[in-house]
């Protein structure tokens, strides 16, 4: 396993972009796959995720080819048009190829068998096969709800009006998915809105989505069996990667950089108003709409962060960028106090349970919680020294290589290859800027 060790350097200066936003690169490819003619795709991100999901397109029926870096041109099979794989198809660490998949063959009549990493292994299924067991699709699971799984779709599937139990863009977006090819007009009911990727590049795409507030209930359907348009994607950088540096240059004094290029979708930007609420300074230039999502230019300087209340951060906008808030809290001056993150605990790792030891292995008084973490900040340089467990998550990866930028005492990560799923070239990008970081 490489390790990564990283230690303050020098003040991050430079100008950036950062690779594909990840929701978006996967939804390119899967939705592509199912229009009918040739898509094009620009600035895809080329992490391990999305080329898994890549591949399963391909193992499906589509026709991807690589023009050159991040440039891809799809030749789609038409909604209903996706055939059996001849293989077990391996997932990696991907829990969005996972479940929007899941979605997809459920109304296609074929089987498929997936399989994963020991992380996506442990994760639960069931949150998108017991809607999909609904419409018809069936499934046999490990233990009823993990992978390796395999699915097998129906050919003639039941529209579904569901109301997911948790705030989750990949639920929602399977029901979606599912719904692409079954006759009729499909229902999710959000309690809360989650990232609307999905929703945007199918209507981009000529789908009859239509998207109601009904009492405070995000309410999204969409016409099934619509001949979809083939598209032109300018992949935006993704926020969720780009959350890293904000954090990083906001904490590390005498810091200032600027992101070009970054996707600014309001069901994404929330990391931007926690670290603003703490007191960074975080400018948002260029705002501009490309291909339906805002994008927008960032430049972050370096400020005194101070402790953020539960109240100054909306969970509806942000989820995989608590990690590296959490990293920035510890730092900060005061005790910030997150609860209300119970799904933390089901993403590539338990984020609580793995922030809780890596800050606490680096000397960050933490307590954590059945749904949240108390952090009491340092008010500066954390003491370090500590080595850090990633299991196989790369957002716990890149956050304590941040939290090693103020550290007195080196940190050391125990494996950096999971970067490789989200961010490739996560190290080189933040040693240009200044840091430091050694394999
Ligand atoms: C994603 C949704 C989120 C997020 C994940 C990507 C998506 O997961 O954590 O990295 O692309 O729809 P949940 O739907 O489980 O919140």
């Amino acid at each position: 396993m490489p390790k990564l060790i990283s230690s303050p350097n020098s003040a991050l200066s430079g100008r950036v972009r950062v690779p594909g936003d990840k929701s978006i690169s996967h939804r390119a490819l899967m939705l592509s796959a199912l229009a009918v003619g040739r898509s094009e795709i620009r600035g895809l991100l080329e992490g391990e995720d999305v080329l898994a999901t890549a591949t399963a397109m391909r193992a499906m029926g589509a026709t991807i080819n690589r023009l050159g870096a991040g440039h891809y041109e799809v030749f789609g099979v038409g909604v209903g048009g996706l055939v059996s794989p001849d293989d077990v198809i391996d997932m990696g660490n991907s829990g969005t190829s996972t479940r929007l998949l899941l979605g997809l063959i459920a109304s296609h009549d074929i089987t498929v068998t997936m399989t994963g990493d020991a992380s996506l292994r442990s994760r639960p299924m069931d949150r998108v096969t017991v809607p999909l067991q609904d419409l018809g699709a069936e499934f046999s699971a490990r233990e009823g709800r993990y992978l390796p799984l395999t699915i097998k779709g129906t050919p003639r599937p039941l529209v579904l009006d569901y109301s997911p139990p948790m705030a989750s863009a990949q639920v929602k977006s399977a029901v979606l998915l599912a719904g692409l090819n079954t006759p009729g007009r499909t229902i999710v009911r959000e309690k809360v809105a989650t990232r609307d990727h999905s929703e945007r590049m199918l209507t981009a795409m000529g789908a009859d989505i239509r998207v109601n507030d009904e009492e405070g209930v995000r309410v999204v359907s969409i016409e099934g069996q619509p001949e979809l348009s083939p598209i032109q994607v300018d992949v935006p950088g993704d926020i969720s990667s780009t959350a890293f540096l904000l954090a990083a240059a906001s904490m590390v004094p005498g810091s200032d950089i600027t992101v070009k290029n970054v996707g600014l979708n309001p069901l994404r930007t929330g990391i931007i108003g926690a670290l603003t609420a703490m007191g960074a300074d975080i400018e948002v230039e260029d705002q501009t709409v490309l291909g339906g999502e805002p994008v927008g230019t960032l430049r972050v300087r370096a400020a005194a962060l101070t402790a953020v209340s539960d109240l100054a951060v909306d969970p509806s906008t942000m989820i995989d960028e608590f990690p590296v808030l959490f990293c920035a809290a510890a730092v900060a001056e005061g005790v910030s106090r997150f609860t209300g993150l119970e799904e933390l605990r089901v993403k590539e790792s338990d984020r609580l349970a793995a922030m809780a030891q890596g800050l606490a292995a680096n000397g960050v008084q933490v307590e954590e919680l059945p749904d949240g973490l108390v952090i009491h900040g340092a008010g500066g340089r954390v003491p370090g020294g500590g080595s850090v467990e990633t299991h196989l998550d790369h957002r716990i990866a890149m956050s304590f290589s941040v939290l090693g930028q103020m550290a007195k005492a080196p940190v050391t990560i125990d494996d950096a290859s999971p970067i490789q799923t989200s961010f490739p070239g996560f190290t080189e990008l933040m040693t240009g800027l200044g840091a430091g970081l050694k394999t």
